[in-house]
């Protein structure tokens, strides 16, 4: 698609977003041509600065934050150029005045209408303020030609989300609203539709038929870092469990659209979303578990717990953990069990899926000290980018045992070219393309699924906390959950 001339307007560009993923990707889709010579990014900012000083600012965490190395510097330099810097009040009309006669400026020089792409990468709260100065002045007035990046949250529950949904329904067509959820951009968490659905040998077993249970996960290592004051309050299940998990529980549940356009994608996961059992308040605690860590230690060096984090009260309720089970209403997966589950401070980063076939029905072996492993595909997202098979094999030898045995698929073992989650999905924006961002009715369907979750948590503060050690795999509590079933948490790299 044309996507020249274009002008990106970035509010929120000496945040941390900005800095750590946004001006990487816009350089790496420059240095790789997704971005031609027709295309400007007016970086707005509260403080005062030259260009010259923004565009120092912005080399010196390219330095740090891109994938890419040195030797592209003279294209990084001419795509430095290509920025300029403009002091904006969010609050002050006049900003918006001053930043239509730049784009206009800009348009003239171009010698026409170039597409204009705005990132609000912005606390949610200014949402409403910059959409209505944008309608105002219509920075966004041409609707096949203007579009609007936003950052999650969107909203903090569902009544929030419908409300901040209609309200930039007043100034953009949902066409031009591209909601990003960066796990989307993920090449792992893209390859899992091309996995499921490019291939026909696995999709006959993917079903209640043949599946056991799913467990996704997503454990981080880090704590709260710099975001303490963003975190408190809000927690796990907003944070992670509402977005990126739930997105990737659609990727992995979802049936097979009709095409590969955005909405039909978009609305075989809106049914899965759909599909997710509402529980009653009285089943909250026996299908989650909320925990918050206390002070441990990652890979051998101390941590403070998270009430001793920067920013963060010292009897914060907040949770940093949640498992959940997962029940999906439909014919597919009637009665197989979703086990979700995140967190900071755990022993290791890693986010994957496991997909836990069913026992064989009778087994005449006998087995090695590891026992009978069931058959598993393991998706691994990040770090580790591979999808394992595992299965059981003769072991070598005068006996007919067995033991388990694995194939790996190695998804950079045939290219290390990994572009970055905010690289693909800005690209994406830029052409036009939603078919990796959140519809509207996505937001708010996976809100629903877990309000009651929410109000719950609310009305009873949890009397538990801190209940998991950092550097560990969470509290008790979330074995219990599976053990009720005769299940196990898997490790991603348990044979
Ligand atoms: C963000 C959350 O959306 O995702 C953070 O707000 C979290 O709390 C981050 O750390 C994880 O992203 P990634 O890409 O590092 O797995």
């Amino acid at each position: 698609k044309n996507i020249s001339p274009t002008i990106i307007v970035i509010f929120g560009a000496t945040g941390d977003l900005a800095k750590r993923k946004l001006f990487p990707a816009f350089q790496n889709l420059f240095l790789d041509g997704r971005l031609d010579e027709k295309f400007k990014i007016i970086a707005l900012g509260r403080a005062e600065k030259s260009d010259d000083e923004f565009r120092s600012y912005v080399v010196e965490n390219l330095n740090t934050f891109s994938r890419r190395t040195a030797n592209c510097d003279e294209r990084t330099q001419e795509f430095i150029s290509h920025i300029s810097y403009l002091r904006h009040d969010i609050d002050k009309e006049e900003s918006y005045y001053q930043l239509d006669s730049k784009l206009k400026d800009i348009d003239a020089g171009f010698g026409e209408r170039a597409n204009r792409l705005f990132y609000l990468s912005i606390t949610p709260s200014f949402i409403t303020t910059i959409s209505a100065y944008m309608k105002k002045i219509g920075l966004a007035a041409n609707e096949k030609q203007d579009r609007i990046i936003i950052e999650k949250p969107f909203g903090y529950d569902k009544t929030s989300a419908i409300a901040l949904n209609e309200m930039l329904s007043q100034t953009f067509k949902e066409e031009q609203i591209y909601r990003i959820d960066h796990y989307l951009g993920k090449e792992t968490v893209q390859n899992i539709l091309a996995f499921r659905f490019g291939n026909s040998m696995f999709e006959p077993l993917w079903s209640r038929n043949f599946i056991d249970f799913v467990q996704i996960t997503v454990a981080e290592e880090v704590g709260v870092e710099e975001r303490g004051g963003f975190y408190e309050g809000v927690g796990a299940l907003k944070d992670m469990i509402q977005n990126h998990l739930l997105q990737i529980l659609c990727m992995t549940a979802m049936e097979a659209p009709a095409s590969l356009r955005a909405d039909d994608i978009r609305n075989r996961k809106a049914d899965v979303l759909k599909s997710i059992r509402r529980i009653k308040p009285d089943e909250v605690d026996h299908y989650i578990v909320r925990g918050q860590y206390d002070a441990g230690f990652i890979k051998g060096n101390p941590v403070p717990g998270y009430r001793q984090d920067k920013g963060i009260a010292p009897d914060s309720n907040t949770e940093t953990y949640v498992a959940m089970k997962i029940y999906l209403d439909n014919w597919r997966w009637q009665g197989i069990p979703f086990y979700l589950r995140t967190g900071k401070r755990m022993e290791e980063k890693q986010s994957s899926i496991i997909i836990q076939f069913k026992p064989v029905p009778h087994s005449s072996f006998s087995y090695g000290k590891e026992g009978m492993t069931p058959n598993r595909l393991i998706i691994n997202i990040q770090p580790a980018m591979d999808i394992k098979l595992q299965f059981m094999t003769k072991k070598p030898g005068l006996s007919l045992s067995l033991r388990p045995a694995e194939m790996v698929f190695d998804y950079f073992s045939c290219s290390t070219m990994s572009p970055e989650a905010y690289e693909t999905l800005i690209g994406d924006a830029l052409a036009g393309d939603p078919t990796l961002f959140m519809r509207w009715d996505q937001v708010e369907e996976a809100w629903d699924a877990i309000e009651t979750i929410q109000q719950v948590w609310k009305n009873t503060p949890p009397t538990n906390f801190p209940n998991y050690k950092a550097g560990s795999w969470g509290p008790e509590e979330a074995d219990e959950l599976l053990a009720r079933q005769g299940h196990k948490w898997v490790s991603n790299t348990q044979e």
